[in-house]
């Protein structure tokens, strides 16, 4: 076998999205790309700001010798207590730079945390629906991943989440504002969670982390804010990107940041470090983090995703969908009219239409619709999702 069977497996089982993707891909060559309404990626498509493509240029015109050289592994020294100074106001909580580890996006940093704290078959508590790679992350550091139910809002169910821990458990990792619900986790939610934690290591002894992947921190609706994490847990680790809120998911640039008073900070920190020099990434991209240390508090802007999220909504609600109203993130999980999400997934397709099943995330009976898309799209979609309940009717 010229690949290994795991991969081999996976690669058989290729995700939703992907099937999606390339689905999308076989429609816009039949029908044309303005025919073809396509809600299945989760890509930013708006520019990135002015300013950022001006701190490219003022970057590169320096152009010192060394510049794009090595660095330490965990990225320049400047940019991280830039990035510090930043995540200090957002939390609440004082962090030096020493406690901030630059990335390759919130992916690379998942992967660089994964690989730092688990044992072969430790446990990482994942509420559903989610993320649907957490499940090939865990896994390719030996890790077992255990998903607990939500409440039917898309809340935490902090009882679900006390039942599932155990002496084997070593981290839980939540997503909000949440791909692909879009609730945002509510603080007293956030606030019992980190008691629990707190809770479990002292009958345990053993160190259990939150893990908190926000990469949709900035983009919440309504005024609607994503509770801190360092404020409520210790044992917090915060991961996060600027692929969405500067729309630069293809330059790879995140962060992680560790709580300063967590147990074993000093190990941590360390194991960070080496993680990301021996997972081959060696360091985040050295352009990109000097740009995002110098974009504190540029986004793109997000009411863009609002009022397409609007617009979506009231396309959905008179046509007659059920969804629950996403406080951030730019994903609508709609309830599938038909039990087998799957199956409705397919006939949305007859009519150009696609989106991607909640059964791919861990959340069967619902769909994702992702609208990383042009309002002009929205609203001529808006019509074939109407025919296509109607449809179900005769
Ligand atoms: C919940 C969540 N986590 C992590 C990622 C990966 O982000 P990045 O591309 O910045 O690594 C994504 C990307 O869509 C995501 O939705």
């Amino acid at each position: 076998m010229p690949v290994a069977a795991k991969i081999s497996e996976s690669v058989s089982k290729s995700s939703w999205i992907r099937r999606m993707f390339e689905e999308g891909l076989r429609l816009k060559a039949q029908f044309g790309n303005e025919n073809v309404f396509d809600f299945s990626l989760g890509n930013p498509d708006l520019s990135p700001p002015a300013e950022f493509n001006d701190t490219l240029k003022a970057l590169v015109e320096k152009n010192e010798g060394g510049v794009h050289g090595y660095m330490p592994n965990a990225g320049f020294d400047g940019v991280r207590a830039a990035i510090a100074e930043r995540v200090s106001k957002e939390q609440g909580v004082d962090v030096q730079g020493r406690h901030i580890i630059t990335s390759c996006g919130a992916a690379g940093a998942l992967n660089v945390i994964l690989k730092t704290i688990l044992n072969p078959d430790d446990e990482v508590i994942v509420p559903k629906p989610y993320f649907v790679e957490y499940g090939a992350y865990i896994d390719n550091h030996r890790g077992r991943i255990v998903l607990v139910d939500t409440n039917p809002d898309f809340s935490l169910n902090i009882d679900n989440i006390r039942a599932a821990l155990n002496g084997k458990t070593r981290a839980v990792l939540i997503n909000s504002p949440n791909n692909p619900t879009g609730r945002v986790y509510a603080e007293k939610d956030i606030a019992a969670l980190g008691a629990l934690i707190k809770e479990h290591m002292e009958s345990t002894g053993r160190i259990v982390y939150l893990v908190s992947d926000e990469p949709y921190r900035e983009i919440v609706y309504d005024g609607v804010k994503a509770p801190s994490i360092l404020k409520h847990c210790r044992q917090a680790i915060v991961v996060t990107s600027y692929s969405k809120t500067l729309s630069i998911a293809g330059e790879r640039i995140g962060y992680i940041a560790v709580h300063p008073g967590c147990a074993g900070v000093e190990a941590l920190l360390g194991g960070l470090i080496l993680s990301t020099r021996i997972l081959g990434f060696v360091n985040a991209p050295a352009l990109m983090q000097r740009a995002v240390a110098r974009l504190g508090g540029v986004s793109v802007d997000m009411s863009v995703y609002k009022n397409r999220r609007d617009l979506l909504m009231s396309g959905l609600e008179s046509a007659g969908y059920d969804f629950a109203r996403p406080e951030g993130a730019f994903y609508i999980f709609c309830k599938s009219p038909i039990p087998d999400d799957v199956a409705f997934v397919g006939h949305l397709q007859k009519f150009n239409v696609l989106t991607v099943p909640g059964s791919g995330f861990g959340g069967p009976g619902y769909f994702r619709i992702a609208y990383c898309v042009s309002e002009g799209v929205i609203q001529r979609a808006a019509p074939k999702f109407r025919e296509a309940l109607e449809a179900l009717k005769t």
